[in-house]
């Protein structure tokens, strides 16, 4: 339904893990054990675009403690296949919804909202709406794993930069949310954010693709080649050429996909 396969997350989630910047995990996990946002509870953690649940096992991995996960994703299978793994060892509700009907998310309750690889297919609205009932409800956000457009491949090829432009052109195309910020994503959420009150913390998260990440970045490079084809104005032979040459360097190359990670949390209640 989503266009995500459980192969695909399955791919990813290595990468990803590595990639995610354990200082702003480590802020988190102190922010919610803080009296400040603690009121004695398991804290409701609501993940938007769950999938598999990558976020609930990467903040497990790195020492959450019990928290009540509620899992929110538009792909039935993804939700159902998250269950599967955690239904008995993690207390875990799904709700299976489409995130852009904003006023019926079940937000409600959560002391922390959290999202993984999700905003860069998101646009400026649907961010502008989550901010405003994130600050209504005084939730912390961790957003991780934003694309935010910067690639590099060694050993480089001639054609590197021309594809690199017009993925992130491609990146902009409506993924079910209208324009999607795209590489903007991280950028717009942290003015957005800053703009309510929240206190800001980011940092860079990228993918460091080497020999034990072939397979990922084999996909990686056929779907940047399938989705540039057409309409960027790159010539098909050139960029055959291209692909070709980013297929046979997965073992020997290093590639970088750069991401960025926001954590928001509360202004402080004055009460
Ligand atoms: C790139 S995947 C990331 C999944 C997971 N957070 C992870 O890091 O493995 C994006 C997820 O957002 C979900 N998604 C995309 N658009 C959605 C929408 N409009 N409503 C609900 N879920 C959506 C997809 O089904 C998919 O699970």
């Amino acid at each position: 339904m989503s266009g995500f396969s459980i192969s695909w997350l399955d791919l990813r989630e290595r990468a990803d893990f590595a990639a995610r910047d354990k200082t702003l995990v480590i802020q988190l996990l102190a922010w919610l054990a803080s009296p400040e946002a603690s009121n004695g509870a398991d804290p409701l953690v609501v993940d938007l675009g769950s999938g598999t649940g990558s976020t609930l096992r990467a903040l497990a991995k790195l020492g959450a403690p019990k928290f009540v996960w509620r899992l929110v994703d538009h792909d039935g299978a993804l939700l159902d296949e998250a269950l599967k793994r955690h239904l008995k060892t993690f207390l875990i509700e799904d709700y299976q919804a489409d995130l852009t009907v904003m006023d019926e998310l079940p937000l409600g309750g959560a002391r922390l909202v959290t999202a993984s690889a999700l905003f860069d297919l998101a646009s400026s609205d649907f961010v502008d709406k989550l901010v405003e009932r994130l600050h209504r409800q005084r939730s912390g956000l961790y957003a991780a794993l934003n694309y935010n457009g910067i690639m590099s491949w060694e050993p480089a090829h001639p054609l590197d930069a021309a594809v690199g432009a017009a993925f992130n052109k491609d990146q902009l195309r409506d993924k079910g949310f209208g324009h999607a910020l795209g590489p903007d994503a991280a950028n717009y959420l942290q003015q957005a954010l800053t703009r309510a009150g929240y206190a800001v913390f980011t940092a860079l998260s990228p993918w460091v693709l080497t020999a034990a990440d072939a397979t990922l970045t084999n996909e990686l490079i056929r779907g940047i080649s399938a989705a540039v084809a057409t309409g960027y104005g790159l010539d098909t032979v050139e960029l055959k050429n291209w692909e070709t040459f980013r297929l046979a360097h997965t073992t020997t190359g290093i590639g970088t996909v750069g991401h960025l990670d926001v954590l928001a949390l509360p202004a402080p209640s004055s009460a």
